[in-house]
């Protein structure tokens, strides 16, 4: 299988990247290596070897080769539990494992004696499947009868259609967030808010009629074949949130290769390329309530300055990786919303973004001048500056990363 492939493969419901550049991994950490083998104890070359530190939020991906051996070599020391997974079957959790820095390497046997869950198809997280998305109706005859259908009837068509709502599947804590985060765009829009008692009935209404369809299977988007030649030399990281409902936007990497997130919540977030530990820095107070920000994606530029949109605050932002200061370029009045997704750094240190009248926004950083580009094409342009961190599109709650080793 080629690297493309699996990149194919696993992007299909996590959205990993590969990575190319130089380790830049703890030094100071253990390896933690064993073979896998097959119900009959035959050894499995090419399985998905998963090393989970609870503590640390950090799950490491290696694969296992010849003689169905692995080494996962670099891992914070700590407390790990491994799982095994090939084409169509996985091992229990081997728990308790220990790793020391510098110590011995710690050792385990991965049995792939249970069978994996069912492949669930293609589908966005918390959403029915895609084939069946198209098919949904727009309109209110797909809401069943129920105490809040009226409001939801009402309220929630001014910006999109009702696909968009009846094609979720959420629990209440999910849904009630989604209300929310509509409440900060009708905020936003001056569109006339919910109260807080239809906010309680519409959220009921979509928690009863539209829950979770099943619980989240972590093996479930991964490929159904084990994995040759090149491709088990793979390294995947992943640091799972502690806020779910962060909702990091984009990643970008500065130019000591940690990577960074913008937070729909408000916050930005990097995760240290070395440490593995992940901090959130608030932004700068301003006009909008703690719980209707909505920050857009971030760029950073060569000399580690991270922008960003912040539509509820009316700014564009720029946050120094290097000496951690903030500085606030208020959005000129009558020029639309300040947020938005396709914000770039331009070579000659002017910042652009698409607005939504399709216009081209720039900013010159020196004098803090906004300028204006009507254009003619009929849709925004994304411009997205290639990234070896994603955010992986099961849970948008974590950040990950490949390398080969
Ligand atoms: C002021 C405009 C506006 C109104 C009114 C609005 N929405 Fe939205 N909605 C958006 C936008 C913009 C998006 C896409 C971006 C996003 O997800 O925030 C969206 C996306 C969604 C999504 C998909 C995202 C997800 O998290 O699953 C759902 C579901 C949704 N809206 C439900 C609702 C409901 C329910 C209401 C009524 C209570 C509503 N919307 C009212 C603007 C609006």
């Amino acid at each position: 299988m080629s690297l493309g492939r699996i990149n194919r493969n696993l992007a299909a419901g996590a959205a990993i990247l590969l990575m190319a550049a130089p380790s830049v991994w703890a030094a100071d950490g253990g390896t933690v290596q064993g073979v896998v083998s097959d119900a009959t104890g035959k050894p499995v070359a090419g399985a998905y070897v998963k090393l989970k530190n609870d503590q640390k939020r950090l799950t490491f991906m290696v694969i296992s080769r010849e003689q169905g051996r692995f080494e996962a070599k670099d891992l914070p020391p700590g407390k790990y539990r491994v799982q095994g997974v090939d084409g169509e079957h996985q091992s229990e959790w081997f728990s308790n494992v220990t790793v020391a820095a510098g110590g011995e390497d710690a050792k385990v046997g991965l049995l792939l004696n249970g069978k994996r869950g069912p492949s669930l198809a293609p589908a966005w997280p918390q959403r029915i499947p895609e084939a069946q998305v198209d098919k949904s109706p727009t309109d209110e005859s797909g809401l069943p009868e129920g105490p809040g259908r009226q409001l939801v009837a009402e309220r929630c068509v001014s910006c999109h259609d009702l696909q968009r709502v009846v094609v979720k599947r959420s629990d209440q804590d999910d849904w009630n967030h989604t209300v929310g985060r509509m409440r900060t765009r009708m905020t936003v829009a001056s569109i006339p808010d919910l109260t807080a008692a239809e906010t309680t009935a519409v959220v009921n209404y979509l928690s009863e009629k539209f829950p979770l369809v099943q619980p989240y299977d972590a093996n479930s988007r991964l490929p159904r074949a084990v994995l040759s030649g090149k491709a088990v030399q793979y390294r995947a990281v992943q640091y799972e949130l502690v806020n779910n409902h962060a909702e990091p936007h984009d990643v970008a990497v500065d130019p000591k290769g940690n990577p960074w997130v913008a937070e729909r919540a408000g916050k930005l977030g990097r995760l240290d390329a070395k440490t593995l530990e992940f901090v959130e820095i608030d932004t700068p107070p301003g006009p909008a309530a703690a719980d209707r920000q909505s920050l857009g994606n971030p760029q950073i530029d060569s000399k580690g300055m991270l922008w960003v949109p912040d539509g509820p605050n009316a700014r564009w932002l720029n946050y120094d990786t290097n000496s951690t200061k903030f500085v606030s370029y208020a959005w000129p009045k009558g020029k639309g919303n300040a947020g938005g997704n396709s914000m770039a750094v331009h070579p000659d240190g002017t910042i652009w973004a698409t607005g939504g009248g399709g216009e081209a926004r720039q900013l010159n950083p020196a004098t803090g001048e906004f300028k204006f580009y009507p254009a003619r094409p009929s849709r925004p342009a994304r411009i997205r500056a290639p990234t070896a961190w994603r955010l992986p599109a099961t849970d948008r709650c974590g950040l990950r990363k490949t390398r080969p080793t």
